[in-house]
């Protein structure tokens, strides 16, 4: 039906339109994150309710902060309980500092997703040139920035091991360690993979390798899990010889950040520190292309595009890359995550022929 022929009279489908527009505005996103940077929620389970208070609590301009109040209420993340008293709904008690889901500090500006994010505000460069613009919003690349500012690398480690305790369980118990005796973790984070490795097979040993201000932070977490006499932890770069042989050597979401060309350098790596029969683990994501149109895949696919240059990859792109490096995908297993509404993969890489 043509735009003068619709039934209805309108000259558009007022539904599509709306939700068109929807889709398309900044404006809810970034009050979503005003509120959690503002720290609307919190304030309010304290007892201040009205805008005024609200205002004077969190340093800002009384009109203004209901304005966008009001359109926390129009988005259902906030409800007027009683006439000009505000409290968050269910969907706004998300935002509490404390709820375990964290998702006041994944949203909070001054933290380093959040931050992060403002790389779309150049998406349109991004898809120009198949480069992230996290530099030229922020001034440095991605992980030199976390380097540079130690708030912002605190931030990133908290974000990712807020629910490591649980995270890695279904990784280490979909392998076999009965014949493997040291696993090197390389951007191993904070430690929750390796720490789920060493309490599941009491004979392994394990070395995680990662950038100079996470390795404290990582050393602790593994201090208080009560594993440091079989696990150490080092300051590397995965572009560089790991300068450790393994019997596993593991890449948990690291791929994912890195262009084909660097991820086939740290495979690179990874190969040459493998012991002979060795494998390397490879836990992300591995969809079907036809798996891959849907947000939970296309959401953190762009975000490694503009944050770092990276990707997620699906099925058909594995086996390329694991080639390029003179690798075989050797098995795949999808495991359901405890943390993430969809199932995660643990790739298992094998030297190819001739290369073991
Ligand atoms: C997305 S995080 C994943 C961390 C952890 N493996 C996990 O599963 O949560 C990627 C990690 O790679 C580390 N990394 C980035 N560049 C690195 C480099 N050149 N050498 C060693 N580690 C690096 C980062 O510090 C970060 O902790």
């Amino acid at each position: 039906m043509t735009a003068d022929t619709r039934a209805d009279g309108r000259p558009h489908d007022i539904d599509a339109l709306q939700t068109l527009i929807r889709l398309g505005s900044l404006h809810t996103p970034m009050a979503v994150r005003v509120a959690a940077t503002l720290r609307l929620v919190d304030h309010m389970q304290a007892g201040a309710r009205t805008v005024e208070t609200l205002a004077a609590r969190t340093g800002t301009h009384a009109n203004a902060l209901l304005r966008l109040v009001r359109h926390l209420v129009a988005i259902g993340i906030l409800e007027e309980s009683e006439a000009d008293e505000f409290a968050p709904t269910d969907v706004g008690k998300l935002l509490a500092d404390d709820h375990p889901a964290a998702q006041r500090a994944w949203h909070d500006l001054n933290q380093i997703v959040a931050r992060a994010d403002l790389s779309f505000t150049r998406l349109l460069d991004a898809v120009r040139t198949d480069r992230p613009t996290y530099e030229s919003v922020h001034g440095r690349p991605f992980y030199d920035d976390l380097a540079e500012r130690p708030e912002l690398r605190d931030s990133f480690d908290s974000l990712l091991a807020c629910d490591q305790g649980i995270a890695y369980d279904a990784p280490a118990a979909a392998f076999d360690w009965s014949g493997v005796g040291h696993v090197l973790d390389v951007g191993g984070g904070t430690g929750g993979f390796l720490a789920a490795i060493a309490k599941r097979a009491p004979h392994v040993s394990g070395t995680l390798l990662e950038m100079a201000d996470t390795t404290e932070t990582a050393r602790t977490y593994l201090d208080s899990e009560g594993l440091s006499d079989r696990v150490d932890v080092v300051e590397g770069d995965f572009f560089a010889p790991l300068g450790r042989t393994a019997d596993v050597v593991i890449l948990s979401f690291v791929l994912l950040n890195w262009p084909d060309h660097d991820a086939t350098r740290i495979l690179s790596r990874c190969a040459q520190a493998l012991a002979p029969g060795g494998r390397i683990l490879v836990y992300e994501r591995d969809d079907l292309h036809e798996n891959s149109f849907n947000e939970q895949f296309t959401e953190l696919d762009l975000r490694m595009l503009v944050f770092l240059g990276g990707a997620l990859r699906t099925r058909e792109k594995w086996d390329g890359l694991a080639a390029s490096a003179g690798l075989v995908v050797e098995s795949v297993r999808q495991l359901p995550s405890p943390t993430v509404p969809y199932d995660l993969s643990l790739l298992v890489l094998a030297p190819a022929e001739g290369d073991a």
